[in-house]
């Protein structure tokens, strides 16, 4: 049997290592779906206009190194407030979902719009004084110059943005278990997501 799997969450909770993690133990493809966002608010940023940039949006695009930082972020953040945009993107997301063998799709609406049917629903959050934390070491590894104030500003910025807007607004689904990560290593994170998922699905154990 294939499983959908669909994770949620805000800025750097931790659904992306999580997401990877799942789909790595059960076998399954993943799609963070921020990529999506982030390469039609790179776009923007060179002067595309976002709808056709979303329409014009490749798989080749979604190069996850090019597309790992602040601006871009924040850019991304944009452009997905814009509801055409978003209608834009839909069917690329659940075409990746409908392959066989399953499929683990990551983001801020995957358990509320893109695919409400999923089998599990994971919604992983943490304090946004964590998120930043973790944002900031991950930054400075990278060699970039801010600082954790800078870094809290953008995420409390980001999380108002995606949380506030009428189109698919960050929101746990009511069937989404969640998973607090403020308190939690990475690997108890992925742990308790693992249970989760072979609490309903116990045949998919691996
Ligand atoms: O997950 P991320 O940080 O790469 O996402 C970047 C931005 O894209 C985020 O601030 C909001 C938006 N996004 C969204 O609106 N819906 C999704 N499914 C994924 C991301």
């Amino acid at each position: 049997m294939s499983l959908l799997i669909a994770i949620d969450g805000p800025a750097a909770a931790g659904k992306g290592s999580i997401s990877r993690a799942i789909a790595k133990h059960f076998g399954m493809a993943h799609l963070d779906t921020g990529l999506l966002y982030r390469a039609v608010g790179a776009q923007v940023l060179q002067g595309a206009e976002p709808l056709q940039a979303a329409q014009q949006l490749q798989a080749e695009d979604l190069n996850a190194l090019a597309l790992r930082n602040d601006t871009v972020a924040q850019a991304a953040s944009k452009v997905a407030a814009l509801p055409e945009v978003r209608a834009e993107l839909v069917e690329f997301q659940r075409r990746f979902a409908r392959r066989t063998g399953g499929a683990v799709l990551d983001g801020r609406d995957i358990g509320t719009v893109i695919l409400p049917d999923a089998d599990v629903k994971l919604f992983i959050t943490a304090s946004a004084e964590v998120r930043a934390e973790r944002r900031y070491k991950e930054l400075l590894d990278s060699g970039a110059k801010t600082s954790l104030e800078q870094v809290l500003a953008d995420v409390i910025a980001r999380d108002a943005r995606d949380r506030s807007r009428s189109a698919a607004p960050l929101v746990a689904a009511k069937d989404a278990v969640l998973i607090d990560t403020s308190d939690l290593s990475l690997s108890a994170a992925i742990a308790q997501a693992v249970a989760a998922v072979e609490k309903d699905h116990p045949h998919e154990k691996s």
